[in-house]
């Protein structure tokens, strides 16, 4: 009994995977399709929404906690709707509207920056799911800026590259102390 509680207790802790901090040259990767959808990959998906939900963030690409593959997932969901915990592979945008929104963007790679960034206000994404399932998907407002964002992931694109260049390289500065804090603990 003790043992499988253990046991338990372990697999939660398992599943967390620790999210790369940026600057690190894996997050700015183009990351190759994903070929299969095997029980390695299906493990990794949860591993990635245990770890999404847990930071707590609202989306995370796999180059984030270092697999080099095309695959995130999100969940926009307001907490008082429940959860909707979404998996995307080999993401492909096949319609954007000409009219844009501008939200504060931040990122679990980029702790406690916020920064305005401006994005077509709705896509169609068309992707496989854990299934194997083809979808596509119409996405306004938040749900269509976090798939853009983390889409943008995995072309080792980054949302501070949408700022100026000064911008940018005081946030890079920031975050570069930051692990060094953080390695010091
Ligand atoms: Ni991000």
């Amino acid at each position: 009994m003790l043992q499988a509680l253990m046991w338990c207790f372990m697999e939660i802790l398992m599943s967390l995977r620790p999210i790369l901090i940026h600057p690190d040259p894996r997050l700015k990767k183009a990351c190759p399709p994903v070929a299969d959808i095997t029980d390695d990959l299906r493990r990794l998906a949860d591993d990635m929404l245990a770890t999404m939900y847990d930071a707590p963030g609202i989306g995370l690409a796999a180059p984030q906690v270092g697999v080099l593959t095309r695959m995130f997932v999100m969940d926009c969901e307001r907490e008082d709707a429940g959860k909707n915990p979404t998996v995307v592979i080999n993401p492909e945008i096949t319609w954007s509207s000409e009219e844009t929104g501008v939200y504060e963007e931040g990122c679990l790679s980029i702790p406690d920056i916020y920064e305005e960034v401006t994005r077509p206000e709705r896509i169609r994404l068309k992707f496989t799911d854990e299934t194997g399932a083809e979808r596509e998907e119409e996405y306004d407002g938040l749900w269509a800026t976090c798939a853009q964002h983390e889409l943008d992931h995995l072309n080792g694109k980054l949302f501070i590259d949408y700022l100026s260049g000064l911008k940018r390289t005081l946030i890079t500065n920031k975050m570069k102390k930051l692990k060094k804090e953080r390695a010091r603990a």
